[in-house]
């Protein structure tokens, strides 16, 4: 049962990456995004030297070596393991950091091990996250980072996923709680992340409270767990949660100064997004069902050549705004327009502009 639904899992959101049109020629023009309504100020003498620009991003005592990672996708069938193998050497080669999926599958059996620890095989030297739920109990949670010897933890919180799938938990009460007790038995920083509808400020102000080191932001915009658990009910009846959540660049500007240092994931479609996620504060931006689509449909070489154009492209855009290092760019001035600007100024007015220029 749990390995057919990571199947599914890989099988729906790769059907919802390659939605759309094919375009006549060229590449696909990026979907609209909330990301599109984060502008930075181009200022025409604020460049820099290439040399002079550094990816190598540090936070909550890690230093990850660019500020880009693969996010947490998959494990626990054949299919998923091979993915896993692949999205590991993609890794090793850019030096990315990456993460498995939920571990659920090996914690229930132990036959599934090898499909999560191929990825500290592919990757001896890379920061690799393990990733388990919040009801995994504290002895659980330490298993899963021993069987990767992982640099860090990932909890998901997944509400939503839950509630549409038809086999889902309906008790959230007890999170909170599950949350602290892992997070004081593991002996690795612990990231909390969604899975795709976005950590608020008061969510993230709550995760610092119980010792959570990183808050991965993982908005909507990108790969949507509502429409995939409504595609596997028999009928599709809660098609009206599409829109739910908070879409990346409006979950990072509620909770940014809200107590934890902040990842931006989902929706990440090119350098640019990347780059727009460092400006509104994260130290670095995760990509997963982009990356899977490049992989699954395009080969393992192509995903490392895109993963090293990403870097370049990163590193060319940090040369063109001045900023020497990732967290330099969230000195860059950013101007906010439509919904997003909307909702920073009923969230966070003080946050709706960030110009600097006086
Ligand atoms: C995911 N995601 C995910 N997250 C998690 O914490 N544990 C998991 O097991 C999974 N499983 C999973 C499977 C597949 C096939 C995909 C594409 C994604 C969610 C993922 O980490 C991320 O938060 C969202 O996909 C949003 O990012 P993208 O896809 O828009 O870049």
């Amino acid at each position: 049962m749990t390995a057919s639904r990571k199947d599914d899992h890989v099988r729906l959101a790769l059907a919802q990456h390659e939605q759309g049109p094919a375009p006549s020629s060229g590449p696909a023009a990026p979907r609209p995004s909330q990301f599109d309504d984060v502008h930075l100020v181009h200022h025409a003498l604020a460049g820099t030297d290439r040399e002079k620009v550094e990816l190598t991003t540090a936070f909550a005592g890690m230093t990850w070596p660019v500020p880009l990672y693969i996010n947490a996708m998959t494990g626990g069938s054949p299919m998923t393991g091979a993915i896993n193998g692949d999205l590991a050497i993609a890794a090793r080669e850019t030096g990315l950091p990456i993460a498995t999926g939920s571990m659920s599958p090996y914690l229930k059996d132990p036959g599934t091990a090898d499909t999560f620890a191929v990825v500290r095989r592919h990757h001896p030297d890379g920061f690799v996250m393990a990733n388990v739920n919040a009801l995994a109990t504290p002895e659980q949670a330490r298993r899963a980072v021993g069987l990767l010897e992982a640099d860090a933890l990932q909890i998901h919180l997944n509400t939503v996923q839950e509630t549409v799938m038809p086999e889902g938990d309906r008790s959230f009460g007890c999170w909170p709680a599950a949350i602290e007790a892992i997070t004081a038995a593991v002996p690795v920083p612990v990231i909390v992340k969604e899975v795709g509808f976005g950590l608020s400020g008061r969510t993230v102000a709550r995760l610092a409270d119980l010792g959570v080191a990183v808050a991965d932001v993982a908005g909507s915009g990108g790969t949507n767990f509502a429409t995939i658990e409504n595609g596997r009910r028999a009928h599709a009846d809660y098609a009206f949660l599409a829109s739910w959540g908070l879409s990346t660049p409006a979950a990072l500007l509620d909770a940014r100064d809200r107590g934890l240092p902040l990842l931006a994931s989902g929706g990440v479609r090119h350098p640019l997004d990347v780059i727009r996620g460092l400006a509104l504060g994260a130290h670095a931006a995760g990509v997963s069902g982009l990356f899977l689509t490049t992989l699954q449909r395009d080969g393992l070489k192509a995903l490392i050549s895109q993963i090293r154009q990403w870097l370049e492209q990163i590193a060319a855009l940090m040369t063109l705004l001045g900023a020497h290092t990732p967290a330099e760019v969230a000195t860059c001035d950013v101007v906010l327009t439509g919904e997003l600007r909307d909702f920073a100024l009923q969230r966070r007015p003080s946050a709706s502009g960030t110009t600097k220029d006086s």
